[in-house]
């Protein structure tokens, strides 16, 4: 598709790195990023990929959140290799110079805006969720609207904890933030806890133990990104709590991603 319409929608852009983690399921890109594509931290892209190798339009699009943030002058993004996966594999594949799409305006509600000045916010991600946070976690506004922020991670094994290390120099440079990242298939020597999933680590108190702090809707904010069995789960636990999404202009204590 060449017309004016779909030119005015994207623009190309060109792939400067590629990262591989541990895992090798898991990569991040790095991305020219167009001009005049402002972002707020948590926001996300639709980006685009020929169908098949030779062809010269993009014609699968698929969401993903900036992990950089926006004083940066490239887009970067976490991706995981979803084996089977239409988009995933194809984007995995790619080299740097090679050519990529980017949609015109980003999109997406999971940001600080949505939260009033609270004592404590908590962010919750299963897997590649993280990538919605990262960019929150290297922007001053989140500490002037804060007094400590829980980022609590989960993923199967310590191998997939993408980002660990700046993670980790955030936390080391500002005791503000705490880091808890939890796995659901290692064995318990690998991590703090008992290996579990976030949804149990929550319900047996876990995570508010570890966090040294209670969840209240008083003085708590929440963000649930990733996995939507994860955040269906969290959130009915979370709303028999009193935590609520915003409504009608009125900002709530609790925001939500789903990845699919
Ligand atoms: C708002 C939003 C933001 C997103 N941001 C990211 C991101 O930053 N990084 C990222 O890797 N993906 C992200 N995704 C998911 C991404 O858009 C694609 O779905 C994913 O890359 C897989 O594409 P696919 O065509 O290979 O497989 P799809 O056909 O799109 O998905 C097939 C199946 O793979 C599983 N799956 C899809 N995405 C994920 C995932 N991220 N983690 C674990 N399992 C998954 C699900 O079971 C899904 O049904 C986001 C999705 C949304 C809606
Ligand atoms: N991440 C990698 O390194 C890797 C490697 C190879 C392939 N893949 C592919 O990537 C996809 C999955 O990626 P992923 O493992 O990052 O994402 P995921 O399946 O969403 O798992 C991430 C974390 O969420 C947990 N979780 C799953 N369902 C939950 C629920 N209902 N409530 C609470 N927590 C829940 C998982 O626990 P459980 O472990 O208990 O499910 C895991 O700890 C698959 O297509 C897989 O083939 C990923």
């Amino acid at each position: 598709m060449t017309d004016s319409t779909a030119q005015d929608k994207y623009t190309q852009q060109t792939i400067v790195g590629v990262h591989t983690w541990q895992s090798p399921a898991l990569i991040s890109v790095q991305v020219t990023r167009p001009a005049g594509f402002d972002y707020l931290p948590g926001q996300f892209a639709r980006i685009g990929l020929p169908e098949a190798v030779g062809q010269s339009e993009p014609a699968l699009w698929r969401a993903y959140s900036m992990v950089s943030h926006p004083s940066e002058n490239i887009l970067e993004f976490l991706s995981v290799t979803v084996i089977d996966g239409a988009f995933s594999p194809k984007l995995a594949s790619l080299k740097p110079g090679d050519a990529i799409w980017v949609e015109k305006a980003p999109f997406g509600f999971l940001t600080l805006e949505r939260f009033s000045t609270a004592k404590t916010l908590w962010l919750v991600a299963t897997g590649t969720g993280l990538s919605a946070y990262l960019p929150m976690l290297k922007d001053s506004k989140i500490w002037q609207q804060f007094e400590k922020v829980v980022l609590v991670h989960g993923v199967r094994q310590a191998q997939e904890l993408t980002y660990k290390s700046d993670i980790e120099a955030i936390a080391g440079a500002n005791q503000a933030l705490i880091y808890l990242p939890i796995f659901s298939q290692a064995p318990w020597s690998d991590g703090l806890y008992p290996p579990s999933r976030i949804t149990s680590a929550y319900e047996n108190g876990q995570l508010e133990r570890a966090a040294g702090r209670q969840l209240d809707p008083e003085d708590s904010r929440i963000m649930l990104c990733g996995n939507p069995a994860m955040v269906s789960g969290m959130r009915a636990m979370l709303q028999e709590r009193g935590f609520a999404a915003g409504r009608r202009g009125n900002l709530g204590t609790l925001a939500v991603e789903n990845y699919w």
